[in-house]
């Protein structure tokens, strides 16, 4: 007799279907596979716009600690559409219709949290509306469809939740710095209409009924990207081009340990790459899924190295803000130049970084210094380097023409932007402050050692450097 979905036995109890699931489990139909494909839309939409705005929002926000968890948020969400676009493509839909909106109250969902108009409610709208939403609707999806046969789908979204969990994460606890009672009173109606939205579209995942849009409030007008980096109070003097980090690590006359110092610095100062990817990436469009996955692994990338720049200083117990951390670079080139044309300077900055003097000499410096931590700090900041080396040769220099025009235009492109050492000091905007004695002696004092006078007197500054030489080095 034919044994029954209660009686049925795999051979000598080994879990059945490779341990996805029990028989009775997979013996449910689940969602068809016009069903499931509706909802991964839904999931593809939601990822691609939390990307967007997480991008977008990099660039004002003034909190550090913010601007480098959207960088590497943004950068989540971008491998999860990815994921979910290759998913869609496996599911008999060609076309796969992945650009059309799927539905208005969706739309006007996340067209809100990206016009939030301030940090807080943006944090709520992200990290307790959208991302518990999307983590919510993809449990759902675990539930209802079949294990068997969508294996592949949980697969992904299995991954995606787990990715989801730490950023909630961290959005709860930023919240909980940050959001007070008040201005989560104040917020209230809108998370309600952020909520109303949602239940028009039937749900994030469309399986429930819909219902009315909702006016909508702060996109009631089209959003505007602001191109204007800000920095939070621990940021001083913002416009200061006091102390040429370049021509000192390159200086053979000073010894390895200070240059580390300046390195930290260097990368610390990297905050500004961010600051400017992020502009290039949400004013470009029409590009393939594979460009804004890959740029946004760049710009996190960036984030990360400005966070080694603060481990090293920490580790050293040196006060970084003591330092000037300027967001020239970033402002010049988000506010004079196109997304082309931006683009086509870090392509030209990061060339230069593959030379013998680039990043291997910072890695060498590091081994040199007999102080491990900047050792590994600088290993993987050059091997990070030389991914994105390769990155713009896939998706910046196909847009200009051959290696060498790109190359030139970059060049052209920046050297366009006149050192601005004067005029930033006749406005009143900076002293260019030598900043460099006080960091030095502070390291100094953790080394336990003596400040070399020859290094304590290094005075150079930005003044009469090229723009573009100022830069080569700056960022990248
Ligand atoms: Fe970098
Ligand atoms: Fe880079």
């Amino acid at each position: 007799m034919a044994a029954t979905l209660d009686s049925y036995r795999s051979y000598k109890g080994l879990p059945a279907l490779a341990g996805l699931a029990t028989i009775p489990e997979a013996a449910r139909p689940g969602l068809s596979v016009e069903a499931c494909v509706g909802r991964l839309k839904r999931y593809h939409y939601a990822f691609a716009r939390l990307h967007d705005i997480l991008t977008a929002r990099i660039t004002a926000e003034p909190i550090y600690e913010l601007k480098t968890a959207f960088s590497l948020h943004s950068y989540l969400c971008a491998e999860h559409v990815q994921a979910i676009r290759n998913r869609v493509a496996e599911m008999r839909e060609p076309p796969l219709g992945l650009e059309q909106v799927p539905h208005e109250g969706l739309q006007a969902y996340f067209d809100e949290i990206l016009a939030a108009p301030a940090t807080a409610l943006l944090l709520l709208g992200l990290y307790e509306a959208a991302l518990p939403a999307l983590d919510q609707a993809l449990e759902r999806h675990l539930r209802d469809t079949n294990p068997l046969v969508d294996a592949p789908s949980i697969r992904i979204i299995r991954f995606a939740r787990l990715e989801l969990a730490d950023m909630i994460a961290f959005g709860q606890k930023a919240i909980a710095c940050l959001v007070g009672t008040g201005e989560r009173e104040t917020a209230s109606p809108w998370l309600q209409m952020l909520d109303d939205c949602l239940a028009a579209a039937g749900g994030l995942s469309g399986a429930d009924a819909p219902g009315p849009i909702p006016a909508r409030q702060h996109s009631a007008t089209p959003y505007v990207y602001d191109p204007v980096p800000r920095r939070d109070e621990r940021f001083q003097d913002l416009w200061n081009q006091g102390v040429n980090a370049e021509s000192f690590i390159y200086n053979e006359q000073f010894p390895a340990r200070p240059k580390t110092v300046m390195m930290l610095y260097k990368r610390l100062r990297e905050i500004d790459v961010p600051e400017m990817m992020a502009s290039i990436i949400h004013e470009t469009t029409g590009q393939p899924w594979e460009y804004y996955r890959d740029m946004s692994r760049q710009l996190w990338d960036e984030a990360r190295h400005a966070m080694m720049g603060e481990v090293g200083f920490v580790a050293l117990g040196v006060d970084w803000t003591q330092a000037r951390i300027t967001h020239n670079w970033s402002y010049r080139l988000n506010t004079e130049c196109t997304p082309i044309e931006r683009h086509a300077v870090l392509y030209f900055i990061e060339q230069g970084l593959m030379t013998k003097t680039g990043k291997r000499y910072e890695w060498e410096i590091g081994v040199e210094s007999g102080l491990p931590l900047i050792a590994t700090l600088q290993d993987y900041d050059w091997a990070d380097e030389v991914l994105h080396a390769q990155l713009g040769r896939l998706w910046y220099i196909p847009q200009v023409g051959s290696w060498k025009e790109a190359l030139e235009y970059g060049d052209q492109c920046w050297s366009r932007i006149l050192s601005n050492w004067q005029t930033v000091k006749e406005q009143g905007l900076t002293e260019h402050a030598n900043w460099w004695p006080g960091v030095y002696q502070q390291a100094c004092v953790s080394w336990g050692t003596q400040p070399d006078p020859k290094v304590m007197g290094f005075s150079e500054t930005y003044e009469g450097a090229r723009a573009d030489l100022k830069s080569v080095a700056a960022s990248g």
